[in-house]
Formats: structure tokens, sequence, C-alpha cells
């Protein structure tokens, strides 16, 4: 999604702009652009594609004002050009803009009504034709810009300059985040707008947030929050963890795979939080908002990844708790209207904690009374902020815009609740719990183990770089697993892929299957695992193309088959965190193999604030 920066400084700012900028690829973007303030004029440089575009213009025809505002644009309304590039200016106003303006086109029609004409084909150019129109009726800027923000329909966080207004930058929010950076040391009398903490923890560690519907005015004397009703407020200033060098890619050739090779290191951290290790006890280091021997039901929202993180702890969450889980993709949920009994438990998963949907499931389940359980892991993202409790992933920064190590972090945790609730509910007893959490705790080992296979993996992924469509299945945990492989591997490597329930073969895919067709089968050996393989012979029966992700039992018995990716034997309950790997590894190749940008996929943005 679209990434902002401001700077209100005491020095040419271009430069750390498109610095900045660069802590904000991650989010993806197609186009990008900056504007400085330079003896009263706006001047702005815009380039499609990637920052180095952006770059080369800047060498050529360079900025040097001291107060400026950046954008990387994830293009929503109007093709990724220069023209619909960020910052879009209007007379004395220029604005970036992350997020939609829904009723954009009934703004341009008045606008245009009233003699105004428009440069891009960009919803966000309404709001600086609007704020300029305000400013020209006699309103000082930060009054233009408050008149402006109630007609606004949609999700929006924007960052404003105004010519002749060199001690003047104004940011707003609403449903999506901005944050005030405030700077220190040398830098004491400087301010910054950031789409987020990472993309400002090389300027300054001292921020505050936003609140849905604030704006705020900021001079080289403070920074002064306004609510929506332009009452001033204060927001609390925090210290952020986000650190500049957590973002390195070190050695590794992209941050997907140092994120993948991250895995056992982090997920350790996880358990090492969420259980206590010496007791072999599940140790939530927070109260659950709800009780949960009490609770009828859970609901879960999510999308993408975080959805199938949802659907695999769906399957512990019943079996482990006997607690009925119902789990529904976010964007669906939040208009089903589904009616929820007053004191439920919501649990929303979210890496970001920013994604529009997942967010307006957490509002709409507030309204119906439910208690708000978060497992983000951004620990200063909307969703962590409005949830009753917020249980925190302890990956670290996710830079590839696949998700892996948020995803086994999301698993790892969500399985400790899983554990947490059966033990409150009884239908764990002590031995159980000390079983499962033993099996927990052997994961990052087992991880580390799968690891060792990748050459293997990347041999593989020659062959599947060829291939048209890639068939996953899998039964139990497995299945939700195959459907993140399939996702992982259409969103890096654009190959078509589907993932199903091995038993679902027969109803349809089946037809599918030729010497072409790649099978990628999930069968750890657990209580399902003959049914798998009896599903692999109907596959191999029809010249299918066998890639069997299984122990030694599967290689036994399917050696002659399919070729085998072998991993460790281990106990069944927790295999989908282990067996993760291999599938991001299997996309992770097969993209890089056929030359594709693994980090920053085309079309794909890393947190999606729209919706
Ligand atoms: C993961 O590989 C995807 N890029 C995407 O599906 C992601 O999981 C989804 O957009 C949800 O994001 P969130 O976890 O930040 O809410």
């Amino acid at each position: 999604m679209c990434g902002i920066v401001g700077i209100l400084g005491a020095r040419p700012v271009a430069g750390t702009l498109l610095e900045t900028l660069k802590r904000l690829e991650y989010r993806g973007y197609d186009s990008a652009g900056v504007a400085t303030l330079e003896n009263g004029q706006i001047t702005r440089r815009r380039a499609a594609g990637k920052l180095k575009n952006l770059e080369a213009c800047l060498a050529a025809e360079p900025l040097f004002g001291h107060l400026g505002i950046g954008h990387t644009r994830w293009a929503t309304h109007g093709r990724p050009t220069a023209i619909n590039a960020h910052p879009h200016q209007n007379g004395k106003v220029a604005v970036v803009h992350n997020g939609i303006i829904e009723n954009f086109k009934t703004l341009r029609d008045e606008l245009r009504a009233k003699g105004h004409t428009f440069a891009s084909d960009t919803d966000t150019e309404v709001v600086a034709h609007l704020v300029d129109a305000a400013m020209s009726d006699g309103l000082a800027p930060a009054e233009a810009v408050a008149a402006t923000l109630p007609r606004l329909k949609g999700a929006f966080a924007l960052a404003f300059l105004f010519e002749g207004e060199d001690d003047l930058m104004i940011g707003a929010r609403e449903g999506a985040p901005l944050v005030v950076g405030f700077g220190a040391g040398d830098k004491t009398g400087e301010f910054y707008l950031g789409s987020d903490a990472l993309a400002l923890a090389p300027l300054t560690d001292a921020l505050a947030y936003l609140e849905e519907g604030d704006y705020v005015v900021l001079t080289r004397h403070g920074a002064k929050f306004y609510d929506t009703e332009s009452r001033p407020v204060a927001r609390k200033r925090v210290k952020t963890p986000a650190s500049a060098f957590l973002i390195d890619r070190g050695n590794y050739r992209h941050f997907m795979d140092k994120e993948i090779h991250e895995q056992p290191e982090v997920i350790g951290r996880v358990l090492a939080h969420y259980l206590d290790l010496s007791a072999g006890t599940v140790a939530l280091p927070f109260e659950l908002p709800v009780d949960p021997a009490r609770l009828p039901r859970l609901t879960i929202a999510a999308c993408g990844t975080a959805y199938m993180a949802g659907l695999i702890a769906s399957y512990w969450f019943e079996r482990i708790a006997k607690l009925p889980v119902e789990i529904e993709v976010a964007s669906e949920f939040r208009y089903r209207e589904a009616p929820m009994q007053k004191g439920g438990l919501m649990l929303l998963i979210s890496q970001s904690g920013e994604t529009a949907d997942t967010l307006a499931s957490l509002r709409y389940a507030k309204q119906q009374g439910q208690k708000i359980l978060s497992v983000v892991n951004v620990a200063t993202s909307t969703m962590a902020r409005e949830s009753d409790v917020a249980a925190l992933t302890l990956a670290g920064p996710e830079i590839g815009v696949a998700s892996t190590k948020a995803f086994t972090c999301q698993l790892a945790l969500l399985a400790c609740l899983a554990l947490a609730f059966g033990r409150a509910r009884g239908t764990i007893d002590a031995k159980e719990e000390a079983r499962l959490v033993a099996e927990l705790m052997a994961v990052p080992g087992l991880m580390a183990e799968v690891l060792h296979r990748e050459p293997k993996i990347e041999l593989l992924a020659r062959d599947l770089g060829k291939a048209r469509d890639v068939l996953y299945l899998g039964r139990g945990t497995s299945y939700p697993l195959a459907l993140e492989g399939a996702l992982k591997l259409k969103e890096i490597s654009y190959i078509h892929a589907e993932g199903y329930a091995a038993g679902e073969l027969k109803h349809g895919p089946i037809a599918l299957v030729d010497s072409d067709l790649p099978v990628i089968v999930l069968a750890p050996r657990d209580r399902v695992f003959e049914k798998t393989l009896s599903n692999v012979q109907e596959v191999a029966a029809r010249n299918g193309r066998i890639i069997l992700i299984s122990d030694s039992a599967g290689a036994n018995d399917l050696g002659g088959e399919a070729e085998i990716i072998a991993m460790p034997d281990m106990a069944p309950e927790f295999s989908a965190i282990v067996y993760a790997l291999p599938v991001q590894m299997i996309a992770y190749h097969t993209a890089v193999f056929m030359g594709k940008d693994a980090d920053q996929p085309r079309n794909l943005a890393k947190s999606v604030t729209v919706e």
C-alpha cells in the first residue's frame, strides 16, 4: 500500500525523504514522488516505477527545500504513471495520500462544475483542489484542511504542504495509519510524518500516533493535535522499539530469504514468551478478556495468509479446547451482519495490524458486544490499540511482501492460545498439556533441520518454474497449509496454483491431473496420513507428477511413485508450523529461478489499508 513521509527540517530534506521512502518499499508500490518547499514555492519530482527512477530525476533536477513530503504509490485510481504519482498539487496545496477517497467522483464533478480542471486520474487530487478552494475562500491552511476532512468518505492518511508557508506541514488520518515523529539531539525542532514507525526509525524513536479522525499541525515550534471536531487533543508520545538495523537484509539475496531462515529463532522467541519452558506449561503473559470456560464459541476473522493461520488454529481450538470456531475472511465477515451473542470473543489475526477489512471486522464485533483479542505483529498498530488484548507475534519487522515468519509466529502463538483455552476449559489435563508443550518446544529444532532441505528444494523449483499450474493437497491442518502454499506460489512466481482438501480431489480437480501438472502433497504422519496417501495413489494412477512432502513413513510408502521432500519424523499436532517451511522455500526458489522479485511482487502491497 502507499507509503507517506514528511519532514519539517532545518536542512535540505529531499535526500532523507528518498532514503525514508526506501524503508517503505516493502509495503508495495508502483510509482513515487517528492515535493519540497523552497523560497515559498512547491516543487515536485515524480516517476513511474521503482525508487531508482525517482532518484535519477532528483539527481538530474535536485530539490533543496527544508520542508517536504514524499510518497510511494500503490495504484488504486489511475494507472501507475508519473502524472498519477503523488504529491498532487492544486494552487497552493500539495498532498500525499494513502487510502481511497470513495466519494471522489461526486467531489470531482462538483469541482468541475465550478471550473476546476484535473491533471491526474487519481482520487487524491480532489483533496488538493478542495483544500486550495477553501484557502481561496479565505481560510487559513489548517482551517481549510479541517473544513475538507469531513467531506471525504473512505480511508485516508494525508500529508500537506502549502505554498508560502515554510514552517507548516499538516497530517490527517481516518482509516489509514499516520505517525508523527519528534526530532532529538542535533535534530531538535525537526518533525516528521510517516506511515509507520519503521520508516521513521533512522530519524527518531519518539513518536505519537494520530487517532481516527485526528489532524496534526506541525511547525518548528511543536505539534498540535486536533480531533474530528477540531478540538485540541493530547496524543501520548511513545518510544518505538523498531530500530534501523532491524531491516537490514544482511547477506541474504532477499528479505524473504532472510525471513524464512530466521524462523527457528523467532519461533523459539514466541514459545519462550508464551510458555513456561522449565515447567512445561503454557504461561500467557496477559489475562484473557473472557473466561474461556464459559465461552460458547470463538469467532475468527483475518485476510490472506493470516486467514490461513486462523484456519489452522481453528482445528487446534476445536480439538484441544473443544471450542466451536467460526472463521471467515474479514472482507466477507465485515458485511455479513452476523449476529453475535454478547460477551463472546472475537479473534483477529494480522501481521500489520492495519488491514482495512480485518480492522472493520474488529469494529463490527465490538459494536456487537464482543471482547476483542488480536494476534498482531506490529505492537503500535491500530488493531493492537483497539483490542481488549493484543497478543504480539514477536516476529520482528517482516519486509518481504509474502508473509513467512509472521505466519509461523502467528501459528506458534495460536497454538499456545489453544493450549491455554484447553487448560481453562478442562479439556486437557496437566499431562496432556505437558505433552503438547513438549511437541511445541521441539518445533524450532525441527525447523532448523528442515532448512537443510533447501538445496533439494532449489533443484525442484527449477522444474516447477516451467509449470503452468500447480496443485497443492493436504488434509487436516495440512489443508489450510495447502491453501497457503498455493497462495505463496501465486503471489511471488505468478504461476497459477490451487490448494485443495485432498479428499475433495475426486469431486472435480482430479480432472486436471496429467503428466504436466505438478501435485504437491503435504502429508505429515498424522491420523489422516493413510487417507492422504490413498489420494496420492489416485493421482499416481493418472500419471500425475507427485511431489510428496512427508517423513520416513511417506517416503517408505511412496518412494517409487513420487519425488520426496523428506521431513524429519515428528509428532503430528503442530506439524503445520514445520511443514510451512518447505512450502515457503518452494515458492521462494521458484520465483527466484523465474527471475521474479520475491520481495516486491507485482501488484501486491504489504499492508492492505484499503478495501
Ligand atoms: C501474505 O503472503 C500476503 N501478502 C497477504 O495475504 C497478507 O497475509 C494479508 O494481506 C493480510 O495482511 P495482515 O496480516 O497484515 O493483516
